[in-house]
């Protein structure tokens, strides 16, 4: 029997990692893994892949970049003429990116049981695509493998099957566990002059944030003011660092040497920075989770989370982009009045093992193959 992964974007590697390798320890199942190519720079992805130790991808699409419509469109056709090739028993998709959603189609048309792991979040904002990718590839899985009972309870109330339906925990936290100690004996700090909890990190790529000038703009000065306090580490994704070119916001930066922009980092440079960091300000939806299994309090710069349970548990605080709102949670923050939490439950490093556990459930079940 076999399984067959999607990969395609940064936030998917942390994800498949404990999979492919809680897999690769049972005889009984195969994997093949395939790249869509939508992230394509070897600091999105390339060292990911040695960072993480997972192997070479046994395809590669090289996709790339476009508009939604083509980016999607381009990755279903690749991805059909892979799939009838390979004949999997499974496709495997995580998250909620772009070449999630085109496997999730493709596999389900060509009536390939599909998995998704990371099923049942939802921000309730269709302005985000990410939200759109989530609602359509739950309708279409087979098998549900939800990080929290949060996530349960929204499949549950959109009408799917409870037997679809697996609480597995949350399976980059798995990667955070398995990397932490590695990570934090890297000169990441030294290299770049700052000590433990001595700093703030922050990124941002979210497009209804750094595509709008006004709403960029904002966040910057936001980010300044705490660069007043202590130096703000800033790893600058590839579609931000344009657009702060395009819009001229540079001079943020020229007046503020404390708010420090670098390129984007590997997973195990960049998991050294925030394990020790005082304080992050994001607008990811993986780096809220991070957060708060580290126990490193966590302001996220969005109108809503699709990860509620992190600020229910963890250590985050939903502040939204109003400057003002940041700055003063920020100061909150760093005057030892950051959120608390504790890790939620199934948070626990083991969650790779449940969704071998549960892929090999379902291939040994027949009643399972035929009610397709
Ligand atoms: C994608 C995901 C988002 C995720 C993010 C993590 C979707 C809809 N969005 O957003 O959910 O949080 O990845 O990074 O799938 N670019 C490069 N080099 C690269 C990749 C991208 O320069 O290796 C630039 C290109 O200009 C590209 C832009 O970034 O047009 C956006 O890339 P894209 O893959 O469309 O979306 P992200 O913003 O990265």
């Amino acid at each position: 029997k076999k399984v067959l992964h999607i990969v395609g974007a940064r936030p998917n590697f942390m994800k498949v990692a404990p999979i492919y390798r809680a897999i690769a320890a049972r005889t009984s199942l195969q994997q093949v893994l395939i790249h869509t190519g939508q992230h394509y720079d070897a600091k999105m992805s390339d060292v990911f892949f040695s960072d993480l130790g997972l192997p070479t991808p046994d395809e590669h699409l090289g996709i790339g970049s476009g508009s939604h419509a083509q980016q999607t469109a381009r990755m279903m056709v690749e991805l059909e003429t892979v799939f009838l090739s390979h004949q999997p028993d499974i496709v495997s998709v995580v998250g909620d990116v772009n070449s999630t959603i085109a496997a999730a189609l493709v596999a389900s048309k060509l009536a390939i049981p599909l998995a998704h792991v990371e099923a049942g979040l939802r921000s309730h904002s269709r302005h985000q695509p990410e939200e759109i990718n989530r609602i359509v590839t739950d309708r279409l899985s087979d098998l549900l493998l939800t990080p929290s009972r949060d996530a349960d309870a929204n499949l549950l109330k959109e009408g799917l099957d409870s037997s679809r339906i697996h609480l597995v925990g949350n399976v980059m936290i798995d990667s955070l566990l398995t990397s932490k100690e590695k990570a934090e004996q890297l000169p990441v700090l030294k290299g770049l002059g700052v000590e433990p909890r001595g700093y703030a990190v922050c990124t941002l790529h979210r497009p209804s944030n750094v595509d709008d000038p006004k709403v960029m703009g904002g966040l910057l000065s936001a980010l300044a003011h705490v660069a007043s306090r202590l130096p703000v580490i800033f790893p600058v994704h590839p579609r931000t660092r344009k657009m702060i070119a395009e819009q001229d916001l540079g001079s943020y930066f020229e007046r503020s040497p404390n708010l420090r922009p670098v390129d984007p980092m590997g997973y195990l440079e960049f998991l050294s920075l925030t394990s020790q960091a005082r304080l992050v300000l994001t607008d990811s939806g993986g780096l809220q989770e991070e957060t708060t299994a580290l126990g490193v309090p966590c302001l996220t710069l969005r109108e809503q989370t699709e990860r509620p349970i992190t600020v229910e548990q963890g250590t985050n605080e939903v502040v939204g982009t109003d400057p003002d709102r940041i700055r003063e949670a920020a100061d909150r923050a760093l005057s030892g009045q950051g959120k608390k939490g504790r890790v939620p439950e199934f948070w626990d490093g083991r969650s790779g093992e449940r969704i071998a556990d549960v892929f090999a459930r379902f291939l040994n079940d027949s009643r399972a193959a035929t009610r397709l």
